[in-house]
């Protein structure tokens, strides 16, 4: 099995624990891409998607589902989404695909994050992958700077810009050994839109795809 039919295990186990007929938010990559596959084939019933890219929207729009606004949705009872990064608390590094504003937008108003992932994600401490910070153009130095300061290397995403039209710095080196305290104190740097920690919405569960297919884990 290779880390694609991983993650398409991973995916389609999800399916089943999506809520009938009711908005669903769907996040953004290639674990995510294999979700939408197998909710177009299985005519799934949901009402419709929350979407946390452009990308996804289209897709989802390709697919015959529905996507709508957080504003016509209201809370979501579950979120599914891929993660670069996943602990054994089920604290993740997001952003990698540059979607991390609008999927901690979605993870804020559901009840429920549940991620899928192929099993190279799931690690025992964050951090080997470089941590996405949504910067401000106009701000991109002075974050830069601030970063220095707490330990980081800062690299400009060249050639990239979100959605909402922010740019990304990959950051090596900062200590993410206590990610809550990490999240809150990035997001305190002005010019930071939001950081690739997602601590305070850590998943509900993980459902990750290995070698024997999908199996479903909880924060130890
Ligand atoms: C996008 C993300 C993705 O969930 C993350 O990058 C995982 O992507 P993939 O499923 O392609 O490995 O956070 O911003």
């Amino acid at each position: 099995m290779n880390q694609d039919d991983k993650k398409q295990a991973a995916a389609e186990k999800a399916l089943s624990l999506i809520p009938k007929g009711t908005y669903v938010g769907i996040g953004t990559g290639s674990t995510v891409n294999f979700l939408i596959d197998a909710l177009a084939r299985s005519k799934f019933d949901i009402k419709g998607a929350v979407a946390t890219s452009q990308e996804t929207e289209r897709r989802l729009t390709a697919a015959g589902i529905a996507v709508v606004t957080p504003a016509e949705s209201g809370r979501l009872p579950v979120y599914i989404d891929g993660a670069d990064e996943i602990n054994h608390s089920l604290q993740m590094i997001k952003g990698g695909g540059g979607a991390l504003l609008r999927e901690k937008v979605v993870a804020s108003i559901s009840d429920s994050f549940i991620c899928i992932a192929d099993d190279s994600k799931y690690v025992s401490k964050l951090g080997k992958f470089p941590l996405p910070v949504e910067v401000l153009p106009f701000a991109r130095s002075v974050v830069a700077k601030a970063l220095f300061r707490m330990g980081g290397e800062a690299n400009l995403r060249v050639g990239f810009k979100t959605d909402g039209g922010h740019e990304i710095l990959d950051v090596t080196g900062l200590d993410l050994s206590r990610p809550l305290t990490m999240e809150d104190e990035l997001n305190k740097i002005v010019g930071v839109m939001d950081n690739g920690i997602f601590a305070r919405n850590a998943a509900n569960v993980l459902v990750l795809g290995t070698k024997y297919g999908a199996e479903l884990i909880s924060a130890k």
